[in-house]
């Protein structure tokens, strides 16, 4: 897939066209100018809901804020967004810090390991906790929990075989896949009553919580509180996991950042880490593109270079190019962190978290999990850095993630983590 996308830019430009049959036809965009007008544009006219509902709403029910538009979709995001602001995120941190010291004290020494794995378990384990809300005390509900959503959240390119040719969803594997679902559906809706009766409702931080207790117009049935709850897990568990994933790959391949990362873990500086994960989501995106479905016929540039675009068509900024544009970074493959050191990403041109309206709404929580997660493995673990290969990406339904996971080794554990085990 990126090999493609880069294929498709040095042979057609800025601008390119992919014709994907009953999927639909894909405009690329790489320009930043072009893409303003996409992420500024009317979003009665560009559905992002309507273009993500074909690969995401079988899963994610009807009324996610991922798979719906206009009044509807600025209600769901409005309910949820309190929930998601920094100061509201801050608050998570402890809890974080803690499932990342817990996973980080089952790492092998002197053993090479996928570190992808555990960043997924880190990552479900920080939505079970803080987003539904269930305690660590609860080990039976938790261990229930992580293995029927995970499954349920586990989706690959094979289970979309059912969007191009609908027929197929009755039969052997995707028939199974609907029963994972049902399953983990009740478990959902079970968390929703669970906390609907909880004598704590008030006090409780979880987003499921902020959910139940919303009133007037911002009450939600059980129906799009489940939709709801089952979008943040997808949208925020693999994503966080493989943007950590990449991070320790791209660290272990060179010592001097590592280095850096660690001493700015061991002093609590914020500032070099949030440079190191700026630019570990811009030399390795998670999500390499994003799509709007466009309502009415639409214009994109002016003069000479005028795009004219009809109704029906996929409109795609092309995140994961935009961000290696010799442009817009020099030397873009180059992993600097210093490229973000004391200075905010341009919005026009950093683009991880897509953007305009429909903007990752989990941004501040993914950058202050990563933080935090990363940290808590800088203080706790030293890693081997190696000489070989970067690992080549892998498309995993709409994520790219390591092809071997992210290989590493631990060489040695601090005394602090020695005491804790
Ligand atoms: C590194 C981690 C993450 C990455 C790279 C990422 C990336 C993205 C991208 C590219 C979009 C689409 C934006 C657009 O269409 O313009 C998106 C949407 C969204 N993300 Fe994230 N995301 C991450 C983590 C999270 C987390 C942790 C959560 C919540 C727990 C979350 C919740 C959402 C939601 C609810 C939307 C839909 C927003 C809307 O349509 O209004 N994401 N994310």
């Amino acid at each position: 897939m990126p090999e493609f996308l880069e294929y498709c830019q040095r042979r057609y430009g800025d601008r390119f066209t992919v014709r994907l049959g009953r999927l639909g036809t894909y405009v690329y965009l790489v320009d930043s100018e072009d893409i303003k007008e996409v992420f500024h544009g009317d979003d009665a006219v560009f559905h992002a809901g309507e273009a993500n509902t074909p690969f995401l709403g079988w899963v994610l029910g009807p009324s996610s804020v991922l798979c719906t538009d206009d009044d509807v979709h600025m209600r769901q995001r409005r309910r949820l967004s309190g929930a998601f602001h920094g100061k509201s995120v801050a608050k998570l941190a402890p809890v974080m810090a803690e499932i990342a010291a817990e996973d980080v004290a089952t790492w092998p020494v002197g053993e090479e390991f996928s570190v992808l794995p555990h960043m997924r378990r880190v990552a479900l384990e920080v939505i079970l906790r803080t987003v539904i809300g269930v305690p660590p005390t609860e080990e039976a509900r938790l261990v229930n929990l992580r293995a029927n959503l995970s499954a349920l959240v586990d989706l690959n390119l094979l289970k979309l075989i059912p969007v191009a040719v609908p027929s197929m969803a009755r039969l052997w594997p995707w028939s199974r896949y609907s029963a994972v679902q049902s399953r983990a559906d009740q478990l959902v809706r079970s968390e929703i009553q669970r906390c609907r009766e909880s004598v704590d409702l008030d006090e409780r931080p979880d987003v499921l919580a902020t959910l139940v207790r919303a009133s007037g117009d911002d009450q939600m049935t059980a129906d799009e509180i489940r939709d709801q709850l089952v979008t943040l897990l997808l949208a925020g568990h693999e994503t966080t996991a493989t943007g950590l994933a990449w991070t320790i790959e791209r660290l272990t391949r060179h010592p001097a950042v590592l280095a850096s990362a660690r001493d700015a873990a061991n002093q609590d500086d914020q500032t070099y880490l949030d440079a190191l994960i700026t630019e570990s989501l811009r030399v390795r995106p998670v999500v390499p593109d994003i799509t709007r479905l466009l309502v009415k016929d639409v214009t994109i540039g002016s003069g000479d270079s005028t795009l004219r675009l009809p109704a029906g068509t996929r409109v795609d900024p092309a995140i994961y190019l935009v961000m290696r544009s010799p442009k817009r970074y020099p030397d873009p493959l180059a992993f600097r962190p210093e490229r973000f050191l004391g200075k905010r990403p341009d919005p026009s041109v950093w683009l991880p978290f897509g953007g305009g309206s429909r903007r990752c709404l989990g941004a501040a929580f993914a950058l202050t999990e990563m933080r935090v997660v990363l940290s808590t493995i800088l203080t706790h673990v030293d890693l081997a850095t190696t000489t070989r290969k970067g690992e080549p990406a892998r498309v995993r339904h709409v994520t790219l993630t390591p092809k071997l996971g992210a290989r590493v080794t631990v060489l040695r554990r601090n005394a602090e983590v020695m005491a804790l085990r």
